[in-house]
């Protein structure tokens, strides 16, 4: 087996090299000499060439366009001694483009970036099939972008940055199945951003800034502006939102600056023919991006965005509009890492369909909105590092499908919950908020004591027991006179009486009642004493009534006061 293996591999040697030196001599001569001549003829149109770079092309005939400066042949088989590359970077080269570089036909790499080329861009690239690198950036070039590149199916890199190219980026580009990167800014170049962009898989960089685009006029019926992991810069295009088809819009980690056009609200609600509008606008991202201005109302009136809305680390300031609430359908909203300030709209509850809800890193102030109790289907909130304040809604703690639950650095106060999700640890951050207490020991938060509270809710709080304290204090008085007035009721009561019928009365009351026996009060004087009227309170009621005043020295008298 092994051997068979071997001798397989060395019946494969022997063919490559036969088949390179079985070439014939005057063939391999006839297409060197190609190269030699169509390279003559892009010498013969540098005007300037300050450093003497290509005083080495040409003059000697029997040495080889391989040994010229900037060339690289190939090595092997058909390659073998034909041009590959040709660099001629930054020589400051004055001059035009010679057709005749079509003519090279194994180049793959021609790089003449950095020089004074002006002209136009030869339609003869076009018959460079193994192309796979071109970069023309900072020259003068003028004219369109040749459609022939396009038959230039290997390439992966095109620059054309820094140019005077005008004119539109011809469709027929779609066709470049590999291109990774497509470097058009500032050129003069006009017409649509061409929806085939989108097409393009293997596109990781595309910089279109600095140029004449318009959007207005792209395909209505195209579906998907996908921008995402490129380096677009400039502004987002003014007529964004005549794409009305558009389901997708893609503009994540860009360069894009300057505000949302305000165009945007038209993708929902512009007087557009419903069957145009069939695929809504399901999902909007623009994270990473250098967006800056209000985080305006018309981005919150595309009420079909279904799945997200991401616009986290970008510069949107100004206050979050109560329309946000049109997104009835939206899963995940996040805006973490801008400016925006405010308080959250209690309109943010008719985000009926929210899962995920991240601010995290603005400057929004004010309570949790009570609202967020509707919300049933939330699963991660984040608000930290903000400027929230006041005391944590005890209903987060009742939220069913809440998993995850970030307060840390805000300004809230006051008592953590004890259910629910503040039951899991891992599950909830509150570090950096100075006025916390309770919550599980795990959290380690100070117990809450009249020492930590300091929010108007605890003032409530202290204000309420205060009055409980001073109510209680008051019924015991109450109570406790109530308690004293029976008792001495009942004291006297318990006092022997001479019957059930009569009170015993002390002397001195009896004094006061009759003012001392004040002649006034003398009603009438009889044979065993004296009668005078007297007012006295018995039961709380003043009575009148009549003191007789015995004169025991007189015979019969005790008799008598036996007998009244
Ligand atoms: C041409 O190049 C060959 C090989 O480098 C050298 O021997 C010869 O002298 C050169 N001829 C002239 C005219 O420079
Ligand atoms: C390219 O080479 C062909 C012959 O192979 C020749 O006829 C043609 O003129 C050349 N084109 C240029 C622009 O030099
Ligand atoms: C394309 O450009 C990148 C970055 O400049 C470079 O690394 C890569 O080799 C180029 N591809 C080709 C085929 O030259
Ligand atoms: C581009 O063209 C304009 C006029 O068409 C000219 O003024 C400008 O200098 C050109 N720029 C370059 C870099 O050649
Ligand atoms: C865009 O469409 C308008 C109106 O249909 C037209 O006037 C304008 O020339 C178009 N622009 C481009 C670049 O095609
Ligand atoms: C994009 O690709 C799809 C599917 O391959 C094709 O139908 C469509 O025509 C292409 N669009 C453009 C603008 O090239
Ligand atoms: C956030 O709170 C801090 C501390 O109270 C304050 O200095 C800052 O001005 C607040 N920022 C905003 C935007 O309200
Ligand atoms: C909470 O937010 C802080 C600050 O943004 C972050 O460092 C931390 O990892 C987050 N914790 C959880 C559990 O999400
Ligand atoms: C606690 O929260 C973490 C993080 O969300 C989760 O993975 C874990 O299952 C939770 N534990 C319990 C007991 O719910």
């Amino acid at each position: 087996m092994a051997d068979k293996g071997n001798s397989f591999l060395l019946m494969l040697l022997f063919l490559v090299t036969t088949v390179s030196i079985d070439q014939p001599t005057s063939t391999a001569d006839a297409d060197t000499h190609t190269d030699r001549l169509a390279l003559m003829s892009f010498k013969s149109l540098i005007r300037r060439d300050p450093s003497s770079a290509l005083a080495s092309w040409g003059g000697n005939q029997s040495v080889s366009p391989c040994q010229w400066h900037g060339m690289t042949c190939g090595a092997w088989g058909r390659r073998r001694g034909r041009v590959v590359a040709l660099d001629l970077s930054n020589l400051d080269l004055l001059g035009t483009m010679s057709p005749s570089i079509g003519n090279v036909t194994y180049l793959r790499r021609l790089q003449l970036p950095m020089n004074r080329l002006g002209g136009t861009i030869p339609s003869e690239l076009g018959r460079l099939l193994q192309l796979r690198h071109v970069n023309l950036c900072y020259n003068a070039l003028k004219g369109g972008i040749p459609a022939s590149l396009s038959d230039c199916k290997q390439l992966e890199n095109i620059s054309l940055a820094i140019n005077n190219l005008s004119g539109a980026i011809p469709a027929a580009m779609g066709a470049l199945s590999e291109i990774k990167n497509l470097q058009m800014r500032g050129n003069q170049l006009t017409g649509s951003i061409p929806s085939f962009l989108g097409n393009l898989s293997s596109l990781t960089i595309l910089n279109l800034g600095t140029n004449r685009f318009e959007v207005a006029n792209l395909s209505r019926n195209m579906e998907a502006f996908h921008m995402g992991n490129n380096m677009i810069s400039g502004r987002v295009p003014e007529g964004i939102g005549n794409l009305v088809s558009l389901s997708f819009l893609l503009m994540r980690i860009n360069s894009f600056e300057g505000s949302i056009p305000a165009s945007l609200g038209r993708l929902q609600s512009g007087p557009v023919p419903s069957t145009l509008r069939s695929c809504p606008l399901e999902l909007f991202e623009a994270q990473h991006n250098m967006l800056d201005g209000l985080i305006t109302k018309e981005l919150f009136l595309i009420s079909s965005l279904s799945n997200f809305m991401y616009f986290q680390n970008n510069l949107f300031s100004g206050s979050l509009p109560s329309q946000i609430g049109n997104l009835k359908n939206i899963a995940d909203i996040d805006f973490s890492g801008n400016k925006i300030s405010g308080e959250i709209p209690a309109s943010i509850g008719n985000c009926q369909s929210l899962q995920y809800l991240k601010l995290e890193g603005n400057f929004l102030q004010g309570m949790i909105p009570a609202s967020i109790e509707q919300l049933k289907g939330l699963e991660v909130l984040d608000f930290s590092h903000n400027n929230f304040s006041r005391d944590i809604p005890q209903f987060l703690g009742n939220m069913k499908g809440l998993s995850r639950l970030n307060l840390s650095f805000n300004y809230f106060e006051g008592e953590v919950p004890k259910d629910g999700i503040f039951l899991n640890v891992s599950a909830v951050a509150i570090q950096g908020n100075h006025g916390l207490c309770g919550g599980i020991s795990e959290l380690k938060l100070p117990l809450c004591s009249k020492h930590t509270t300091k929010s108007g809710s605890w003032k409530l709080i202290t204000i309420t027991i205060s009055c409980a304290v001073l109510f209680l204090t008051i019924l015991l008085a109450l109570y406790a006179f109530w308690h004293n007035r029976n008792k001495s009721q009942r004291a006297k009561t318990d006092l022997p009486l001479i019957n059930n019928l009569h009170l015993r009365v002390a002397y001195v009351e009896l004094v006061h009642a009759t003012n001392d026996f004040a002649s006034e009060n003398l009603i009438g004087v009889g044979s065993f004493g004296s009668v005078y009227k007297g007012n006295i309170m018995i039961d709380g009621q003043q009575v009148v009534i009549a003191v007789k005043v015995l004169n025991l020295h007189q015979r019969g008298a005790f008799q008598s006061f036996v007998a009244e």
